[in-house]
């Protein structure tokens, strides 16, 4: 049997390959690679030595859905496929509904017909809004959301519920992200952003290796230690063993479950900057610009539900966050394209 990835191709999804291989499961892509390259899942099969099934196919194309359904003998999956970048879906929010809301519809329409009932879906702490307290667990209640990708994590959260509620057959984990940094210590693989970096880590890595010039610091009047915002970044390689755990919990038939992946610990933008000319040697120039809309002064996860239930906990510190995001741009200063 085999784990059904969709959105495999990606950030968080070519990790993940990589840690359910190792770990001894078979695993089969769906990508429309509109935000990634298919060279992402040939590193990963250098780094495991074996083989990943790939099909080119949009979540969006119901016949082609079909098709992998059938030749597959698919029995869980981890439902990465979605667009992600928030100020895009401000000026884009048709796309963004369209390709995250009616997509995963469709994907659950294919898996109930083949009586595949196990998903595991990609959700985040942007679901929670600015929270009322910090860390945040599970029980706290969802915020309001301010753009339309974030939204489409709160709906299909209610849609994945709403489905679990009709039919208890359904074994549904949601997984809540908070800020996921870092690459494969191989260096082969890591985030590949299209364009100019929205988000921190990335950005500053691009600072490293001379493509930017100077980091611009959002805001340095929250109410925060230092007034820049503070956030929880997680390693996605732990992050990906995380999706590991939850795929050896659906096993258990454990019907809907919530768990935040978070390290437990906030660090704020200067704190990133620090951390990283420590641990790579390299200056990090950077100017205060004012607080970019939408932004929250901090969170952190509760991420002790994860550990209790799962037995998962984040084992990289902020350092190898930093030394591993580095290795990566800096051995592909370019990302996947040569
Ligand atoms: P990513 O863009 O690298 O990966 C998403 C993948 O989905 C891409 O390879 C893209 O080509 C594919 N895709 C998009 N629409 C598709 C469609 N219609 N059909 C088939 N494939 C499609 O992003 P990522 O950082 O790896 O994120 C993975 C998931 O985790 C996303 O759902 C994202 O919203 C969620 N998430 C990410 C973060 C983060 O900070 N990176 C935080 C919280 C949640
Ligand atoms: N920041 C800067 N300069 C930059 C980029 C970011 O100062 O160039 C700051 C932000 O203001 C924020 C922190 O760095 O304080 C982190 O920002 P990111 O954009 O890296 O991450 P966010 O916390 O804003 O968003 C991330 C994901 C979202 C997800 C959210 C909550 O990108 O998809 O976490 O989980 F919804």
């Amino acid at each position: 049997m085999a784990i059904l990835v969709t959105g495999g191709a990606g950030f968080i999804g070519s990790h993940t390959v990589v840690e359910l291989q190792n770990a001894g499961y078979e695993v089969v892509v769906v990508d429309n690679l509109s935000n990634s390259s298919e060279k992402s899942l040939k590193r990963v099969e250098e780094i495991t030595g074996k083989p990943v099934k790939f099909y080119r196919a949009d979540i969006l194309d119901k016949p082609a859905l079909e098709e992998v359904f059938q030749k597959e003998s698919i029995d869980s999956c981890i439902h990465f496929a979605g667009l992600k970048a928030v100020g895009e879906s401000v000026q884009k929010p048709w796309e963004y509904y369209y390709n995250n809301i009616t997509g995963t519809l469709i994907l659950l329409d294919v898996m109930r017909k083949h009586n595949v009932k196990n998903i595991v879906f990609s959700s985040s702490a942007t679901v929670y809004g600015a929270p009322e307290v910090v860390p945040i667990t599970e029980e706290c209640p969802k915020g309001e959301i301010t753009n339309p990708y974030g939204q489409t994590k709160g709906m299909l959260e209610q849609v994945l519920t709403d489905i679990y509620k009709a039919d208890n057959e359904w074994n549904v984990i949601l997984l809540r992200y908070f800020n996921p940094i870092g690459a494969h210590k191989s260096g082969k693989i890591g985030e590949n952003p299209n364009g100019i970096p929205n988000n921190l880590m990335p950005y500053i890595t691009q600072v490293a290796v001379g493509k930017l010039e100077k980091l611009g610091v959002f805001g340095n009047d929250y109410d925060t230690p230092d007034g820049t915002g503070v956030r929880d970044y997680i390693h996605v390689v732990d992050l990906a063993k995380g999706h590991v755990k939850a795929i050896e919990k659906v096993k258990e038939n454990p019907g809907l479950k919530i768990y935040n992946l978070g390290t437990g610990i906030g660090y704020s933008v200067l704190d990133i900057v620090k951390n990283f000319e420590e641990a790579t040697g390299i200056s990090i120039p950077y100017e205060i610009k004012p607080r970019r809309a939408g932004d929250i002064a901090t969170n952190y996860a509760d991420a002790s539900l994860a550990k209790k239930e799962l037995g998962w906990i984040a084992e990289n510190g902020i350092k190898e966050m930093c030394q591993d995001a580095w290795r990566w741009q800096s051995q592909n200063p370019n990302g996947f394209e040569e």
